[in-house]
């Protein structure tokens, strides 16, 4: 009887065990998918996604941002019950400063990796640290494409997130065209289960003002819809030359899934912010370092004094001060 040479066993009982595995329905395949995770790196094991959490953390820890949490926390769980998702997800973050964004997008790697944000399959990109020279869009064009390429061909469950797309070169977004649209399969890899996050402040001008509006009325801000903002988002970011967007195909043809805005945040808003982190420190009492700190923010505008100009930021180097 002939044997298998053991250096050979490894490689061989991945590959069966990864043909196992693409029958989810299989009853013994949860045993399977344990054994072939335990010894494969491969990014569906670490693909966790708990959208339960995500949901429950976005609730109750981001405050004042009643569209952002409808918004991703539906867009995501519709995404990930799709098992073969004819688009990639595709959501643009737009808002102030200080508002959540990052916050927000943070918690997405959280909950859909089992090494949360560690994940190597969640990318980062921040304009000013990796494509710095505007006289450079030509390279990074063929970098990111090429970049994105790569890391989709390893994992098609990958994560991008841009961050400060206001600083974003114009034009270079637009490379990522193929990627985001519907068609079949591009550079032979399915690209369709991948997810995007943009972040940027541009777009702040129109939705602070439909947040003004709709608070000097005497609504609240739960009352602003989706629709309300969509295509004036849309409008804003393309014609803005410092939003990442502008003229770019991406806006025109529509392949943003959704837009995210992010409210202006409230005085009540910042005192929760300080709130928070003031009971992670185990300091929950000091009522007096809530008053200090969202007493010393700014509120715009002049009449009013409606939102913080910071959002919650710098609340931690705040509340340093004052305990
Ligand atoms: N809506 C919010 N709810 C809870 N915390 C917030 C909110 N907005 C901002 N923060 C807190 O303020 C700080 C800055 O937020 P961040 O998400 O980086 O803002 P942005 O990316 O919109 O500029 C973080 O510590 C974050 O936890
Ligand atoms: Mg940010």
């Amino acid at each position: 009887m002939e044997t298998i040479p053991p250096a050979l066993l490894p490689a061989n009982m991945l590959a069966v065990l990864s043909v196992l595995l693409l029958y989810p329905y299989n009853p013994v395949s949860g045993v399977f998918q344990r054994l072939y995770c335990s010894l494969s790196d491969s990014c569906e094991c670490d693909f966790k996604p708990n959208i339960r959490d995500l949901e429950w953390d976005l609730y109750k820890n981001v405050f004042g941002q009643p569209l952002a949490q409808d918004i991703v926390s539906e867009e995501v769980a519709r995404f990930l019950q799709n098992k073969s998702p004819d688009r990639p997800l595709v959501l643009s973050f737009h808002g102030s400063s200080g508002t959540g964004k990052t916050l927000v997008s943070s918690m997405l790697g959280k909950y859909l990796f089992g090494s949360a944000m560690s994940s190597p399959y969640v990318h980062q990109f921040i304009p000013t640290l990796h494509f710095p020279r505007p006289d450079r869009v030509q390279e990074y064009r063929e970098e990111l494409k090429s970049w994105v390429k790569g890391n989709l061909t390893e994992c098609a469950r990958s994560v991008f997130l841009f961050d400060e797309m206001e600083k974003m070169p114009p034009g270079l977004i637009d490379v990522l065209e193929p990627f985001l649209g519907p068609s079949h399969v591009v550079f032979r890899t399915n690209y369709r289960k991948a997810i995007y996050v943009f972040i940027g402040t541009s777009g702040e001008e129109v939705i602070n003002r439909k947040a003004l509006e709709s608070r000097q009325a005497g609504r609240d801000r739960e009352e602003i819809t989706w629709a309300d903002l969509q295509d004036d988002i849309a409008q804003a970011i393309y014609n803005s030359t410092t939003s990442g967007f502008f003229r770019s195909s991406v806006v025109l043809q529509r392949l943003v899934g959704r837009f995210v805005p992010f409210l202006p945040l409230s005085r009540r808003h910042v005192e929760r912010c300080v709130r928070a982190q003031l009971c992670q420190r185990g300091s929950c009492g000091r009522g007096d370092v809530v008053e200090a700190v969202a007493g010393g923010m700014t509120y715009a505008p002049v009449p009013g004094h409606y939102f913080s100009t910071a959002g919650c930021k710098a609340v931690p180097a705040k509340i340093n001060f004052f305990l």
